[in-house]
């Protein structure tokens, strides 16, 4: 591993004043396994939407991908997420699909590439739990249950006793997010009130648990699991919510306090259940990543940062105050991207860009906004 140090810490040097994601060769990772949402998906829903003659979804067409792929992957963003930053950091291939994966190999082998099972609009609710009565615009059946059925699937071939399957995940790093926000985006954009999604917080912290204490009864050992984002700083909620009284805005930020507070309740209830889980099995590392401090950090201090352009309005978007407009989405045509994605921390009105993605996963692998902190929980210990 050495000339893994050597070539890193070069990096490190060259860019020390620009983004870099310190790498993490020694945490012993040796793979990945994703679940979540459209913050997480890398190409899940691209390859279903093919295979079943879906769409077109906005997200599929460019300028999609185009700051690091130059081509649209099916991640919703100009290019790389979170998963595939972390992923990159620790020297490990960006997590593939699990769609694709099938769709190539018929089963997976083996855990060397990762296996990423995240999908656009995946609800951490069962989607007939969260609407029975199809009030909801909900994207996609592919909701947390599910993504956990595919990971069972998937073990079956590799391993069967639970101390096999112990083996075999001793050293993947199971990312469990982000996840929960299409289980609020779905009523709010319903135009539900604050005080019924309130009640859903419960649920959806019960189905996130139940995922978790899933994956650990088949063999975990490592899970990072990301909280919510401050979702009254992006633009499909300042559009949703435009007009409001002026003393809702944070001044600082611009972002509507009463959604960032909607958010931090959401992330108390998971933390509290996260340390309830921790007691169960302390065998198993549970780190709770603080992805709204990490993200508020950008808002807060938007220079800093290299987030010239303002902060409360998408790069790529179809016009309107925030630059977000439902009818033009980013893809669409009637919508049109910035010059620059990275000077702007939000890429489509509801999703960070991969400037911004850069900073948050850098927040979390620098220990600053986690909660036990990677390295410590890292499988030299176990
Ligand atoms: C898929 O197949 C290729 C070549 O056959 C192999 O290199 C790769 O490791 C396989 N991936 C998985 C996840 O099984
Ligand atoms: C969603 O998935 C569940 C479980 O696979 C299935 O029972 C249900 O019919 C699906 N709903 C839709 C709308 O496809
Ligand atoms: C686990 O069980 C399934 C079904 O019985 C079998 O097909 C598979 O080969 C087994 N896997 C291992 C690793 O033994
Ligand atoms: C939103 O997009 C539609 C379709 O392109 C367009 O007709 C409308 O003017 C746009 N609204 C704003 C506020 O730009
Ligand atoms: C950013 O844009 C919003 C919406 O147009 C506007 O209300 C706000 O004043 C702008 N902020 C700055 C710092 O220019």
């Amino acid at each position: 591993m050495a000339w893994y140090y050597r070539a890193s810490l070069t990096m490190h040097v060259l860019l020390l004043l620009t983004v870099v994601i310190i790498p993490y060769a020694n945490c012993g990772y040796t793979s990945i396994i994703g679940f979540g949402d459209s913050l997480a998906d890398t190409g899940n829903e691209y390859i279903y939407a093919l295979d079943h003659h879906k769409g077109p979804y906005h997200f599929l067409f460019p300028p999609n991908g185009e700051t690091y792929f130059h081509h649209p992957t099916g991640r919703c963003c100009d290019g790389r997420l979170m998963i595939d930053l972390i992923a990159e950091s620790m020297g490990l291939p960006l997590v593939r699909p699990y769609l694709e994966i099938l769709n190539v190999n018929e089963t997976v082998r083996n855990l060397d590439e990762g296996v990423n099972f995240a999908v656009v609009g995946a609800t951490a609710l069962d989607t007939d739990f969260l609407d029975p009565m199809g009030r909801y615009d909900i994207f996609t059946n592919f909701s947390l249950r599910i993504q956990v059925d595919w990971f069972k699937e998937m073990l079956s071939p590799l391993c069967n006793t639970s101390s096999d399957c112990r083996n075999l995940l001793s050293s993947s790093l199971i990312v469990m997010g982000p996840i929960a926000g299409n289980d609020y985006n779905c009523p709010f954009f319903a135009g539900e009130s604050l005080e019924l999604v309130k009640t859903y917080v419960p649920f959806v912290i019960e189905a996130m648990a139940s995922a978790i204490n899933e994956l650990i009864q088949h063999g975990a050992s490592t899970l990072l699991v990301p909280g919510n984002a401050p979702i009254g700083c992006i633009p499909c909620y300042l559009t949703l919510y435009e007009g409001s009284d002026e003393s809702e805005y944070d001044p600082l930020t611009g972002c509507l306090t009463w959604l960032n507070k909607f958010s931090e309740y959401h992330n108390e209830l998971l933390k509290t259940k996260l340390s309830q889980i921790r007691s169960l099995h302390p065998h198993v590392n549970i780190i709770y990543g603080d992805l709204y401090n990490a993200e508020l950090q950008l808002y807060q201090s938007p220079e800093h940062f290299g987030f010239t352009e303002n902060t409360s309005r998408a790069c790529c978007g179809g016009g309107g105050t925030y630059n977000f407009n439902l009818s033009a989405l980013c893809g669409l045509p009637g919508s049109r991207a910035c010059a620059n994605p990275a000077k702007s921390i939000n890429w489509d009105g509801r999703h960070t860009t991969e400037a911004a993605n850069q900073w948050i996963a850098k927040a979390l692998l620098n220990e600053i906004y986690t909660i036990p902190h990677i390295s410590t929980s890292s499988v030299s210990q176990q």
